[in-house]
């Protein structure tokens, strides 16, 4: 984990709701793993202090990127650099996928929202490929459907308005796929809370390992101020475990449901 400021090489408007930010950053590319995320210092916000995490979405050479969606002060500010603008940055952080290996079980990756991006990685690197299910509310909110495309990974779409893909949410292809034969097959998933625990309750009904990003609000993004935490089962029962740092992936078997999100 390092602590940088670093430069904008492009930021752009990727689709309708979504900006695709690049940044240079020698020394911290190298080192990110898929489901790790960086937190970000926008220097021109009056808040500046307070950093915002973001899901590292591609690595290429000495430069990472992000796919953000504008919903707050923070991310509008954002949106408002240009390329040669700098940012500060704490990356790599948090505790990642496991990369799936050749010939092992079958990768079904589910993602809502910015999970697409935040999943990836994982699909890049992933020497075995699946399936990608991704959801959204209407076709704009479906992102990089060509980019895991591209990557030779079959994906299925579904939508709540039906303007893309199957109508309905995400899970429901899932179903369809754990009907037709859960055995040696693990989830990954980013996105919604409501999703997740869904998709949780699914990996158990069938038995598949599965395992979550649980995005929960941070602040000091580095295991200090103990906003994030989620309770997690151990032998004793249970216990807080702080997502910036133990997660944000966790097993779904570990998670205590009834109190997150
Ligand atoms: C590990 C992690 C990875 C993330 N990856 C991405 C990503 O790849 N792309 C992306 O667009 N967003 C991502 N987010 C969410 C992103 O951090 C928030 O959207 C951002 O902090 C909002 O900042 P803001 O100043 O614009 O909004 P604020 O003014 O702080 O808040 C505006 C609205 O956004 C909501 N919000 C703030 N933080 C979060 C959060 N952590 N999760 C959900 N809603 C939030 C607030 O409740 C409020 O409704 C991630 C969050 C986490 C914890
Ligand atoms: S955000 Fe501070 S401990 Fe996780």
């Amino acid at each position: 984990m390092l602590e940088q400021t670093v430069q904008i090489v492009s930021n752009e408007r990727d689709t309708d709701s979504y900006f695709r930010i690049v940044l240079r950053a020698p020394e911290i590319a190298p080192l990110i793993q898929p489901g790790q995320f960086a937190h970000v210092r926008i220097l021109p916000l009056k808040e500046a202090l307070l950093r915002r995490p973001f899901s590292i979405y591609q690595v290429d050479g000495d430069t990472f990127s992000i796919l953000y969606k504008t919903v707050g002060k923070g991310t509008e500010a954002l949106s408002k650099m240009h390329a040669g603008g700098e940012l500060g940055v704490i990356a790599p952080l948090g505790h990642g996928f496991t990369v799936p290996k050749a010939g092992g079980e079958t990768p079904l990756l589910v993602a809502g929202g910015y999970g697409m991006a935040a999943m990836f990685l994982l699909a890049q690197r992933s020497p075995q490929k699946g399936i990608v299910f991704v959801g959204g509310r209407r076709r704009v909110d479906i992102l990089c459907e060509k980019e895991f495309a591209a990557i030779g990974w079959e994906v299925r779409v579904a939508t709540e308005d039906g303007s893309h893909g199957e109508k309905g949410l995400v899970t429901h292809p899932l179903i369809a796929e754990l009907k037709h034969g859960a055995d040696g097959k693990k989830i990954y998933a980013c996105g919604p809370t409501p999703m997740l625990k869904a998709v949780g309750k699914l990996a158990g009904d069938f038995d598949v390992p599965a395992e979550l990003s649980m995005d929960e609000h941070m602040c000091c993004g580095v295991g200090t101020c103990l906003t994030c935490v989620i309770k997690v089962k151990n032998d004793d029962g249970w216990e807080y475990q702080r997502t910036c740092t133990e997660g944000p992936v966790f097993d779904s078997r570990k998670i205590v449901w009834e109190t997150a999100g």
